[in-house]
């Protein structure tokens, strides 16, 4: 991929408003995403989110229901939900060290050290009341790089805060979980004629928003 080619990926995507209902992302496309959202990098790489992906009519039905009516969900292929850690514990930092010696090897009793700084974190986090905001930062990480895979492998794509998160948790069996709903994003192919598609970007200049020092 050409720079060029990023950029016009870039300019492709939009907030699509209108999907063609009767399209469906391709196995091994979904299959990608899928990975993009697994690959999602996370402070410590503690990685405190689930990723809810439903593609059952019935359900996303319901969802549009509880995103002010928005056709997005029912309408495109994967609708994918970012949930985030409502706690998080010694016993998950410890489940993320059992997983790292997994992939390389090696003794959790070496990682002590580093068990440490991420149990202080997650204390401290805690004792200030900010662990929660910080697993829902992180799940923004992963919805923007959701994004950008899904721009560069054409595939149309919405970013969904226009949603009731309470309601989708309570849908998607969440409210009793670990886990809570921040943001959606619909995912397939936009619809002829979605007169989104061809309205130019709307964003500050360069010399407004990047600073070179
Ligand atoms: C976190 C987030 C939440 C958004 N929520 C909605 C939404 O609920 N419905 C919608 O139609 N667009 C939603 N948008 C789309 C924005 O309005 C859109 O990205 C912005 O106007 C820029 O336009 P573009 O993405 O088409 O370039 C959301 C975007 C982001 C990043």
């Amino acid at each position: 991929m050409t720079p060029s080619d990023l950029i016009a990926s870039l300019h492709w995507r939009y907030a699509t408003k209108s999907f063609d209902a009767s399209r469906k992302i391709p196995a091994d496309v979904w299959a990608a995403l899928e990975q993009s959202l697994i690959l999602t990098p996370s402070s410590f790489g503690l990685q405190p989110w689930n990723f809810i992906v439903v593609t059952e009519p019935a359900v996303k039905a319901q969802l549009s229901a509880v995103s002010w009516n928005q056709p997005q969900p029912t309408d495109c292929s994967h609708h994918v939900v970012f949930a985030a850690r409502k706690t998080m514990d010694d016993a998950e930092v410890d489940r993320f060290l059992a997983s790292t010696v997994a992939a390389r090897g090696g003794k959790v009793e070496d990682l002590a050290a580093y068990r440490g700084i991420m149990t202080g974190f997650v204390a401290n986090a805690a004792k200030q009341g900010w662990l929660g905001e910080w697993a829902v930062r992180q799940t923004y990480i992963a919805i923007g790089q959701f994004m950008a895979s899904c721009a560069v492998l054409g595939v149309d794509a919405c970013p969904m805060e226009g949603i009731a998160p309470p309601e989708y948790d309570r849908i998607l069996g969440l409210t009793d979980s670990d886990y809570r709903t921040v943001v959606a994003c619909a995912a397939g192919y936009r619809a002829e004629g979605d007169k989104y598609a061809t309205l130019a970007k709307v964003r500050y200049a360069a010399s407004d928003v990047i600073q070179r020092v």
